[in-house]
C-alpha cells in the first residue's frame, strides 16, 4: 500500500519504549482522521479532475512537512526517554501524541496522493519541499528548532483553515480533513512553543525566526501559486495576517 515515491523523509521507528510506559489520551480528533480515511480515501478519484490536478501539485508540500515533523518530534522523545527524568514525563507524553498525530496526518495525505493523478513535476515540487524542510533544523539547537516548528505549525494552521473554506466548499472531503488537521496543528504550536520555552526560549528568539520561518515558508509555497488559486487560496493574505500577528 505504501508509495515509496511520496515519501520524502524516513517513517521513524515508533519510540515502543516510550509508548509501553505512557498511555496515550483518548484522541477524538485523532479518531475522526482515521474514520475520514476509511471513509474518504477510496473515492479520490471521484472528485473532480481539476481539482484533482491542483491537489497533486499541493500535496506533496505539505506531506513532506508532516514528515519531517514526525522525525523530529521522534528524536526528541528518544532524547528526553532515556535521560530518564520524571519531570520528562509530561512533555514526553505531549510529543508522543503530536507524533502520532502527524502519523495520522501523514497517513490520510498520502492516501490522497497515491489516488490522484500522476503529474510530470512531482520529484521537483517534492525535492524543493524537503530541501526546505531539512534546512529548517540544520545547524540549529533544539530550542531555536523547535521555535521554528511552532512558527511553521502556525503558519499550517493557517494554510488549513484557508483550504477547509476554499472553492471546494466546504462539505468536500477534502475541505473537512483539513479542518480536523487544523484543530491538531494548532495544539501542535501550543505544545512545539511550550517546549521550546522549556529549553530557553524569549520571546525575542520567538519574533527574530517567526519573521524568517514564515517567509521560507511562503516562498516555498509561492512556487506552486497558480494551484492555489485555482482553489482560491491566497497566500498573500494568508502571509501578510500572520506577519500582523506576530508584530
Ligand atoms: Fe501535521
Ligand atoms: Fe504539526
Amino acid at each position: 500500500m505504501h508509495n515509496q515515491s511520496s515519501r520524502c523523509f524516513p517513517l521513524p521507528k515508533i519510540s515502543q519504549a516510550a509508548l509501553d510506559k505512557y498511555i496515550l489520551s483518548d484522541n477524538a480528533n485523532g479518531k475522526r482522521i482515521e474514520k475520514w480515511i476509511a471513509l474518504h480515501a477510496k473515492n479520490v478519484k471521484t472528485w473532480k479532475i481539476t481539482d484533482q490536478y491542483a491537489l497533486a501539485h499541493l500535496i506533496p508540500l505539505i506531506l513532506c512537512g508532516e514528515q519531517s515533523a514526525q522525525l523530529v518530534f521522534n528524536q526528541e522523545i528518544n532524547r528526553l526517554f532515556s535521560e530518564n527524568q520524571d519531570d520528562n514525563q509530561t512533555m514526553i507524553k505531549s510529543l508522543l501524541e503530536v507524533e502520532a498525530d502527524e502519523h495520522r496526518h501523514d497517513q490520510a495525505l498520502q492516501a490522497i496522493l497515491n489516488a490522484l493523478p500522476a503529474i510530470e513535476n512531482k520529484r521537483h515540487i517534492q525535492r524543493q519541499a524537503q530541501r526546505f524542510y531539512a534546512q529548517l533544523g540544520r545547524g540549529e539547537d533544539r530550542c531555536q528548532h523547535f521555535i521554528k516548528i511552532a512558527t511553521l505549525d502556525a503558519c499550517v494552521t493557517q494554510v488549513m483553515h484557508e483550504f477547509e473554506h476554499c472553492l471546494l466548499g466546504v462539505n468536500h472531503p477534502f475541505s473537512n480533513l483539513c479542518g480536523l488537521i487544523k484543530k491538531d496543528e494548532a495544539k501542535h504550536v501550543y505544545v512545539a512553543r511550550h517546549h521550546a520555552q522549556a529549553l530557553g526560549a524569549t520571546s525575542a528568539m520567538f519574533r527574530k525566526e517567526q519573521h524568517s520561518v514564515s517567509h521560507l515558508l511562503h516562498q516555498l509555497l509561492d512556487t506552486q501559486v497558480e494551484h492555489f488559486h485555482f482553489l482560491g487560496v491566497d497566500l498573500n493574505k494568508i502571509f501578510t495576517n500572520l506577519e500582523r500577528k506576530w508584530q
